[in-house]
């Protein structure tokens, strides 16, 4: 290696951001640019595969075309290219994957294929110090909630994940079972401010014994049923509590903020709790948080205390490296590329992966 900063020209389309990056080093972001596709999915409350694949063909270009125009870099500094090819929607993820084996052909540049979880799981590093391993890593978003134990950057052991809704899923669903539009995360975390989080017990799926695996789809149905009444229940079999079973649009404001923040609250304490189980089997010296659900303010305060109470650090992305963005693909690139780990055009996008 020599002096030169090594630049990873990243690339990010696995759901519906369309992202594009240059990083130096594995952690300094020269330039970096992400195209949301909010307006286009919120009518259907959720992600609509074909349209985010078509919405990424338009936007991959003039979000590669900016990068490389704001950092001024010209091809031949550029060390690798970096890009998400798995896990994510097929559509969407071939389209950065064809830009980016483009990208490289023409340049004669490596090209590195990078897990999209294990790059959130490195997201923390970006802009900041580096991570102090090993570290267990809980990542949290719209498809994945996972643990793994992490050994460096590019060494994750998975020890447990979803086996029904991810948490980000949970809270777009809850979201729109409330009316609160999606995205649906931020839509709980502002209606949940100044709700009573203790107002209404809902179940904590934890699991057997010691698993470190989740389950979110029982939340979300109690929910459900706490809001809209259980089917075929009579009134005296109706859920107890604030503002049961008379539907969304019934509920006073303080009463869907007691919803809000009583779900919020339970997402919390199961991730804390599970995040807790696995420091303790892998004794790590960091915990490292990531995704999308990352950005949620009571988790981030949940996780800072148990750190504490851990005496170990915790590591969490600055708010704008939480949700999808190429700066953590192109970030962790670069340890791929130091590894040797390089990819070459036949690299396949894959919707599932479990590792
Ligand atoms: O990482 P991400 O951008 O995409 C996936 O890889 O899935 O995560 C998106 C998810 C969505 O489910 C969104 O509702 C959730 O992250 N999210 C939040 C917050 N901001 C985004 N969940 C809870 N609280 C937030 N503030
Ligand atoms: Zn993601």
């Amino acid at each position: 290696m020599t002096d030169e900063p090594a630049l990873i020209l990243g690339v990010e389309s696995s759901c519906d951001e369309t992202s594009c990056a240059l990083v130096a080093d594995g952690s300094k972001v020269i330039s970096d640019t992400v195209a949301g596709q909010v307006e286009l999915h919120a009518r259907y409350g959720g992600v609509v595969p074909e349209i985010a694949s078509r919405a990424h063909i338009e936007a991959i270009n003039p979000a590669i075309e900016r990068v490389l125009e704001d950092s001024g870099a010209r091809p031949e500094e550029i060390s690798a290219v970096a890009v998400t090819h798995e896990p994510g929607l097929i559509g969407s993820l071939l389209v950065g994957l064809t830009a980016a084996k483009t990208l490289a052909w023409v340049w004669g540049k490596p090209l590195v294929g990078v897990n999209h979880v294990c790059a959130h799981a490195y997201a923390a590093t970006i802009d900041d110090e580096r991570i102090e391993y090993p570290a267990t890593a809980l990542i949290v978003s719209g498809g994945h909630t996972s643990l793994y134990r992490c050994e460096s950057p590019t060494e994750l052991e998975l020890l447990g994940s979803t086996i029904d809704d991810a948490a980000g899923e949970a809270f777009d669903k809850v979201a729109s079972m409330l009316n609160l539009g999606f995205p649906g995360g931020p839509a709980v975390e502002k209606a949940a401010r100044g709700g009573d989080p203790h107002a209404i017990d809902f179940p904590r799926s934890l699991l057997k014994g010691q698993s470190l695996d989740f389950s979110f789809s029982g939340l979300k149905t109690a929910v459900l049923y706490h809001v809209n009444g259980v089917p075929g229940a009579t009134r005296s079999q109706a859920p107890a509590g604030v503002g049961a079973g008379k539907g969304a649009e019934n509920l006073s404001p303080q009463e869907l903020a007691d919803v809000a923040a009583s779900f919020q609250q339970a997402v919390v304490d199961v991730l804390r709790i599970k995040l807790r189980r696995a420091a303790g089997q892998t004794g790590a010296k960091t915990l490292v948080l990531g995704g999308g659900v990352a950005a949620n303010t009571p988790l981030r305060e949940a996780l800072s205390e148990l750190a504490e109470e851990l005496d170990v650090t915790l590591r969490m992305p600055k708010l704008r490296y939480c949700l999808d963005n190429a700066a953590m693909v192109a970030g962790l690139g670069y340890h791929y590329l130091l590894a040797g780990q390089i990819s070459d055009l036949s690299l396949e996008a894959r919707a599932t992966v479990r590792r």
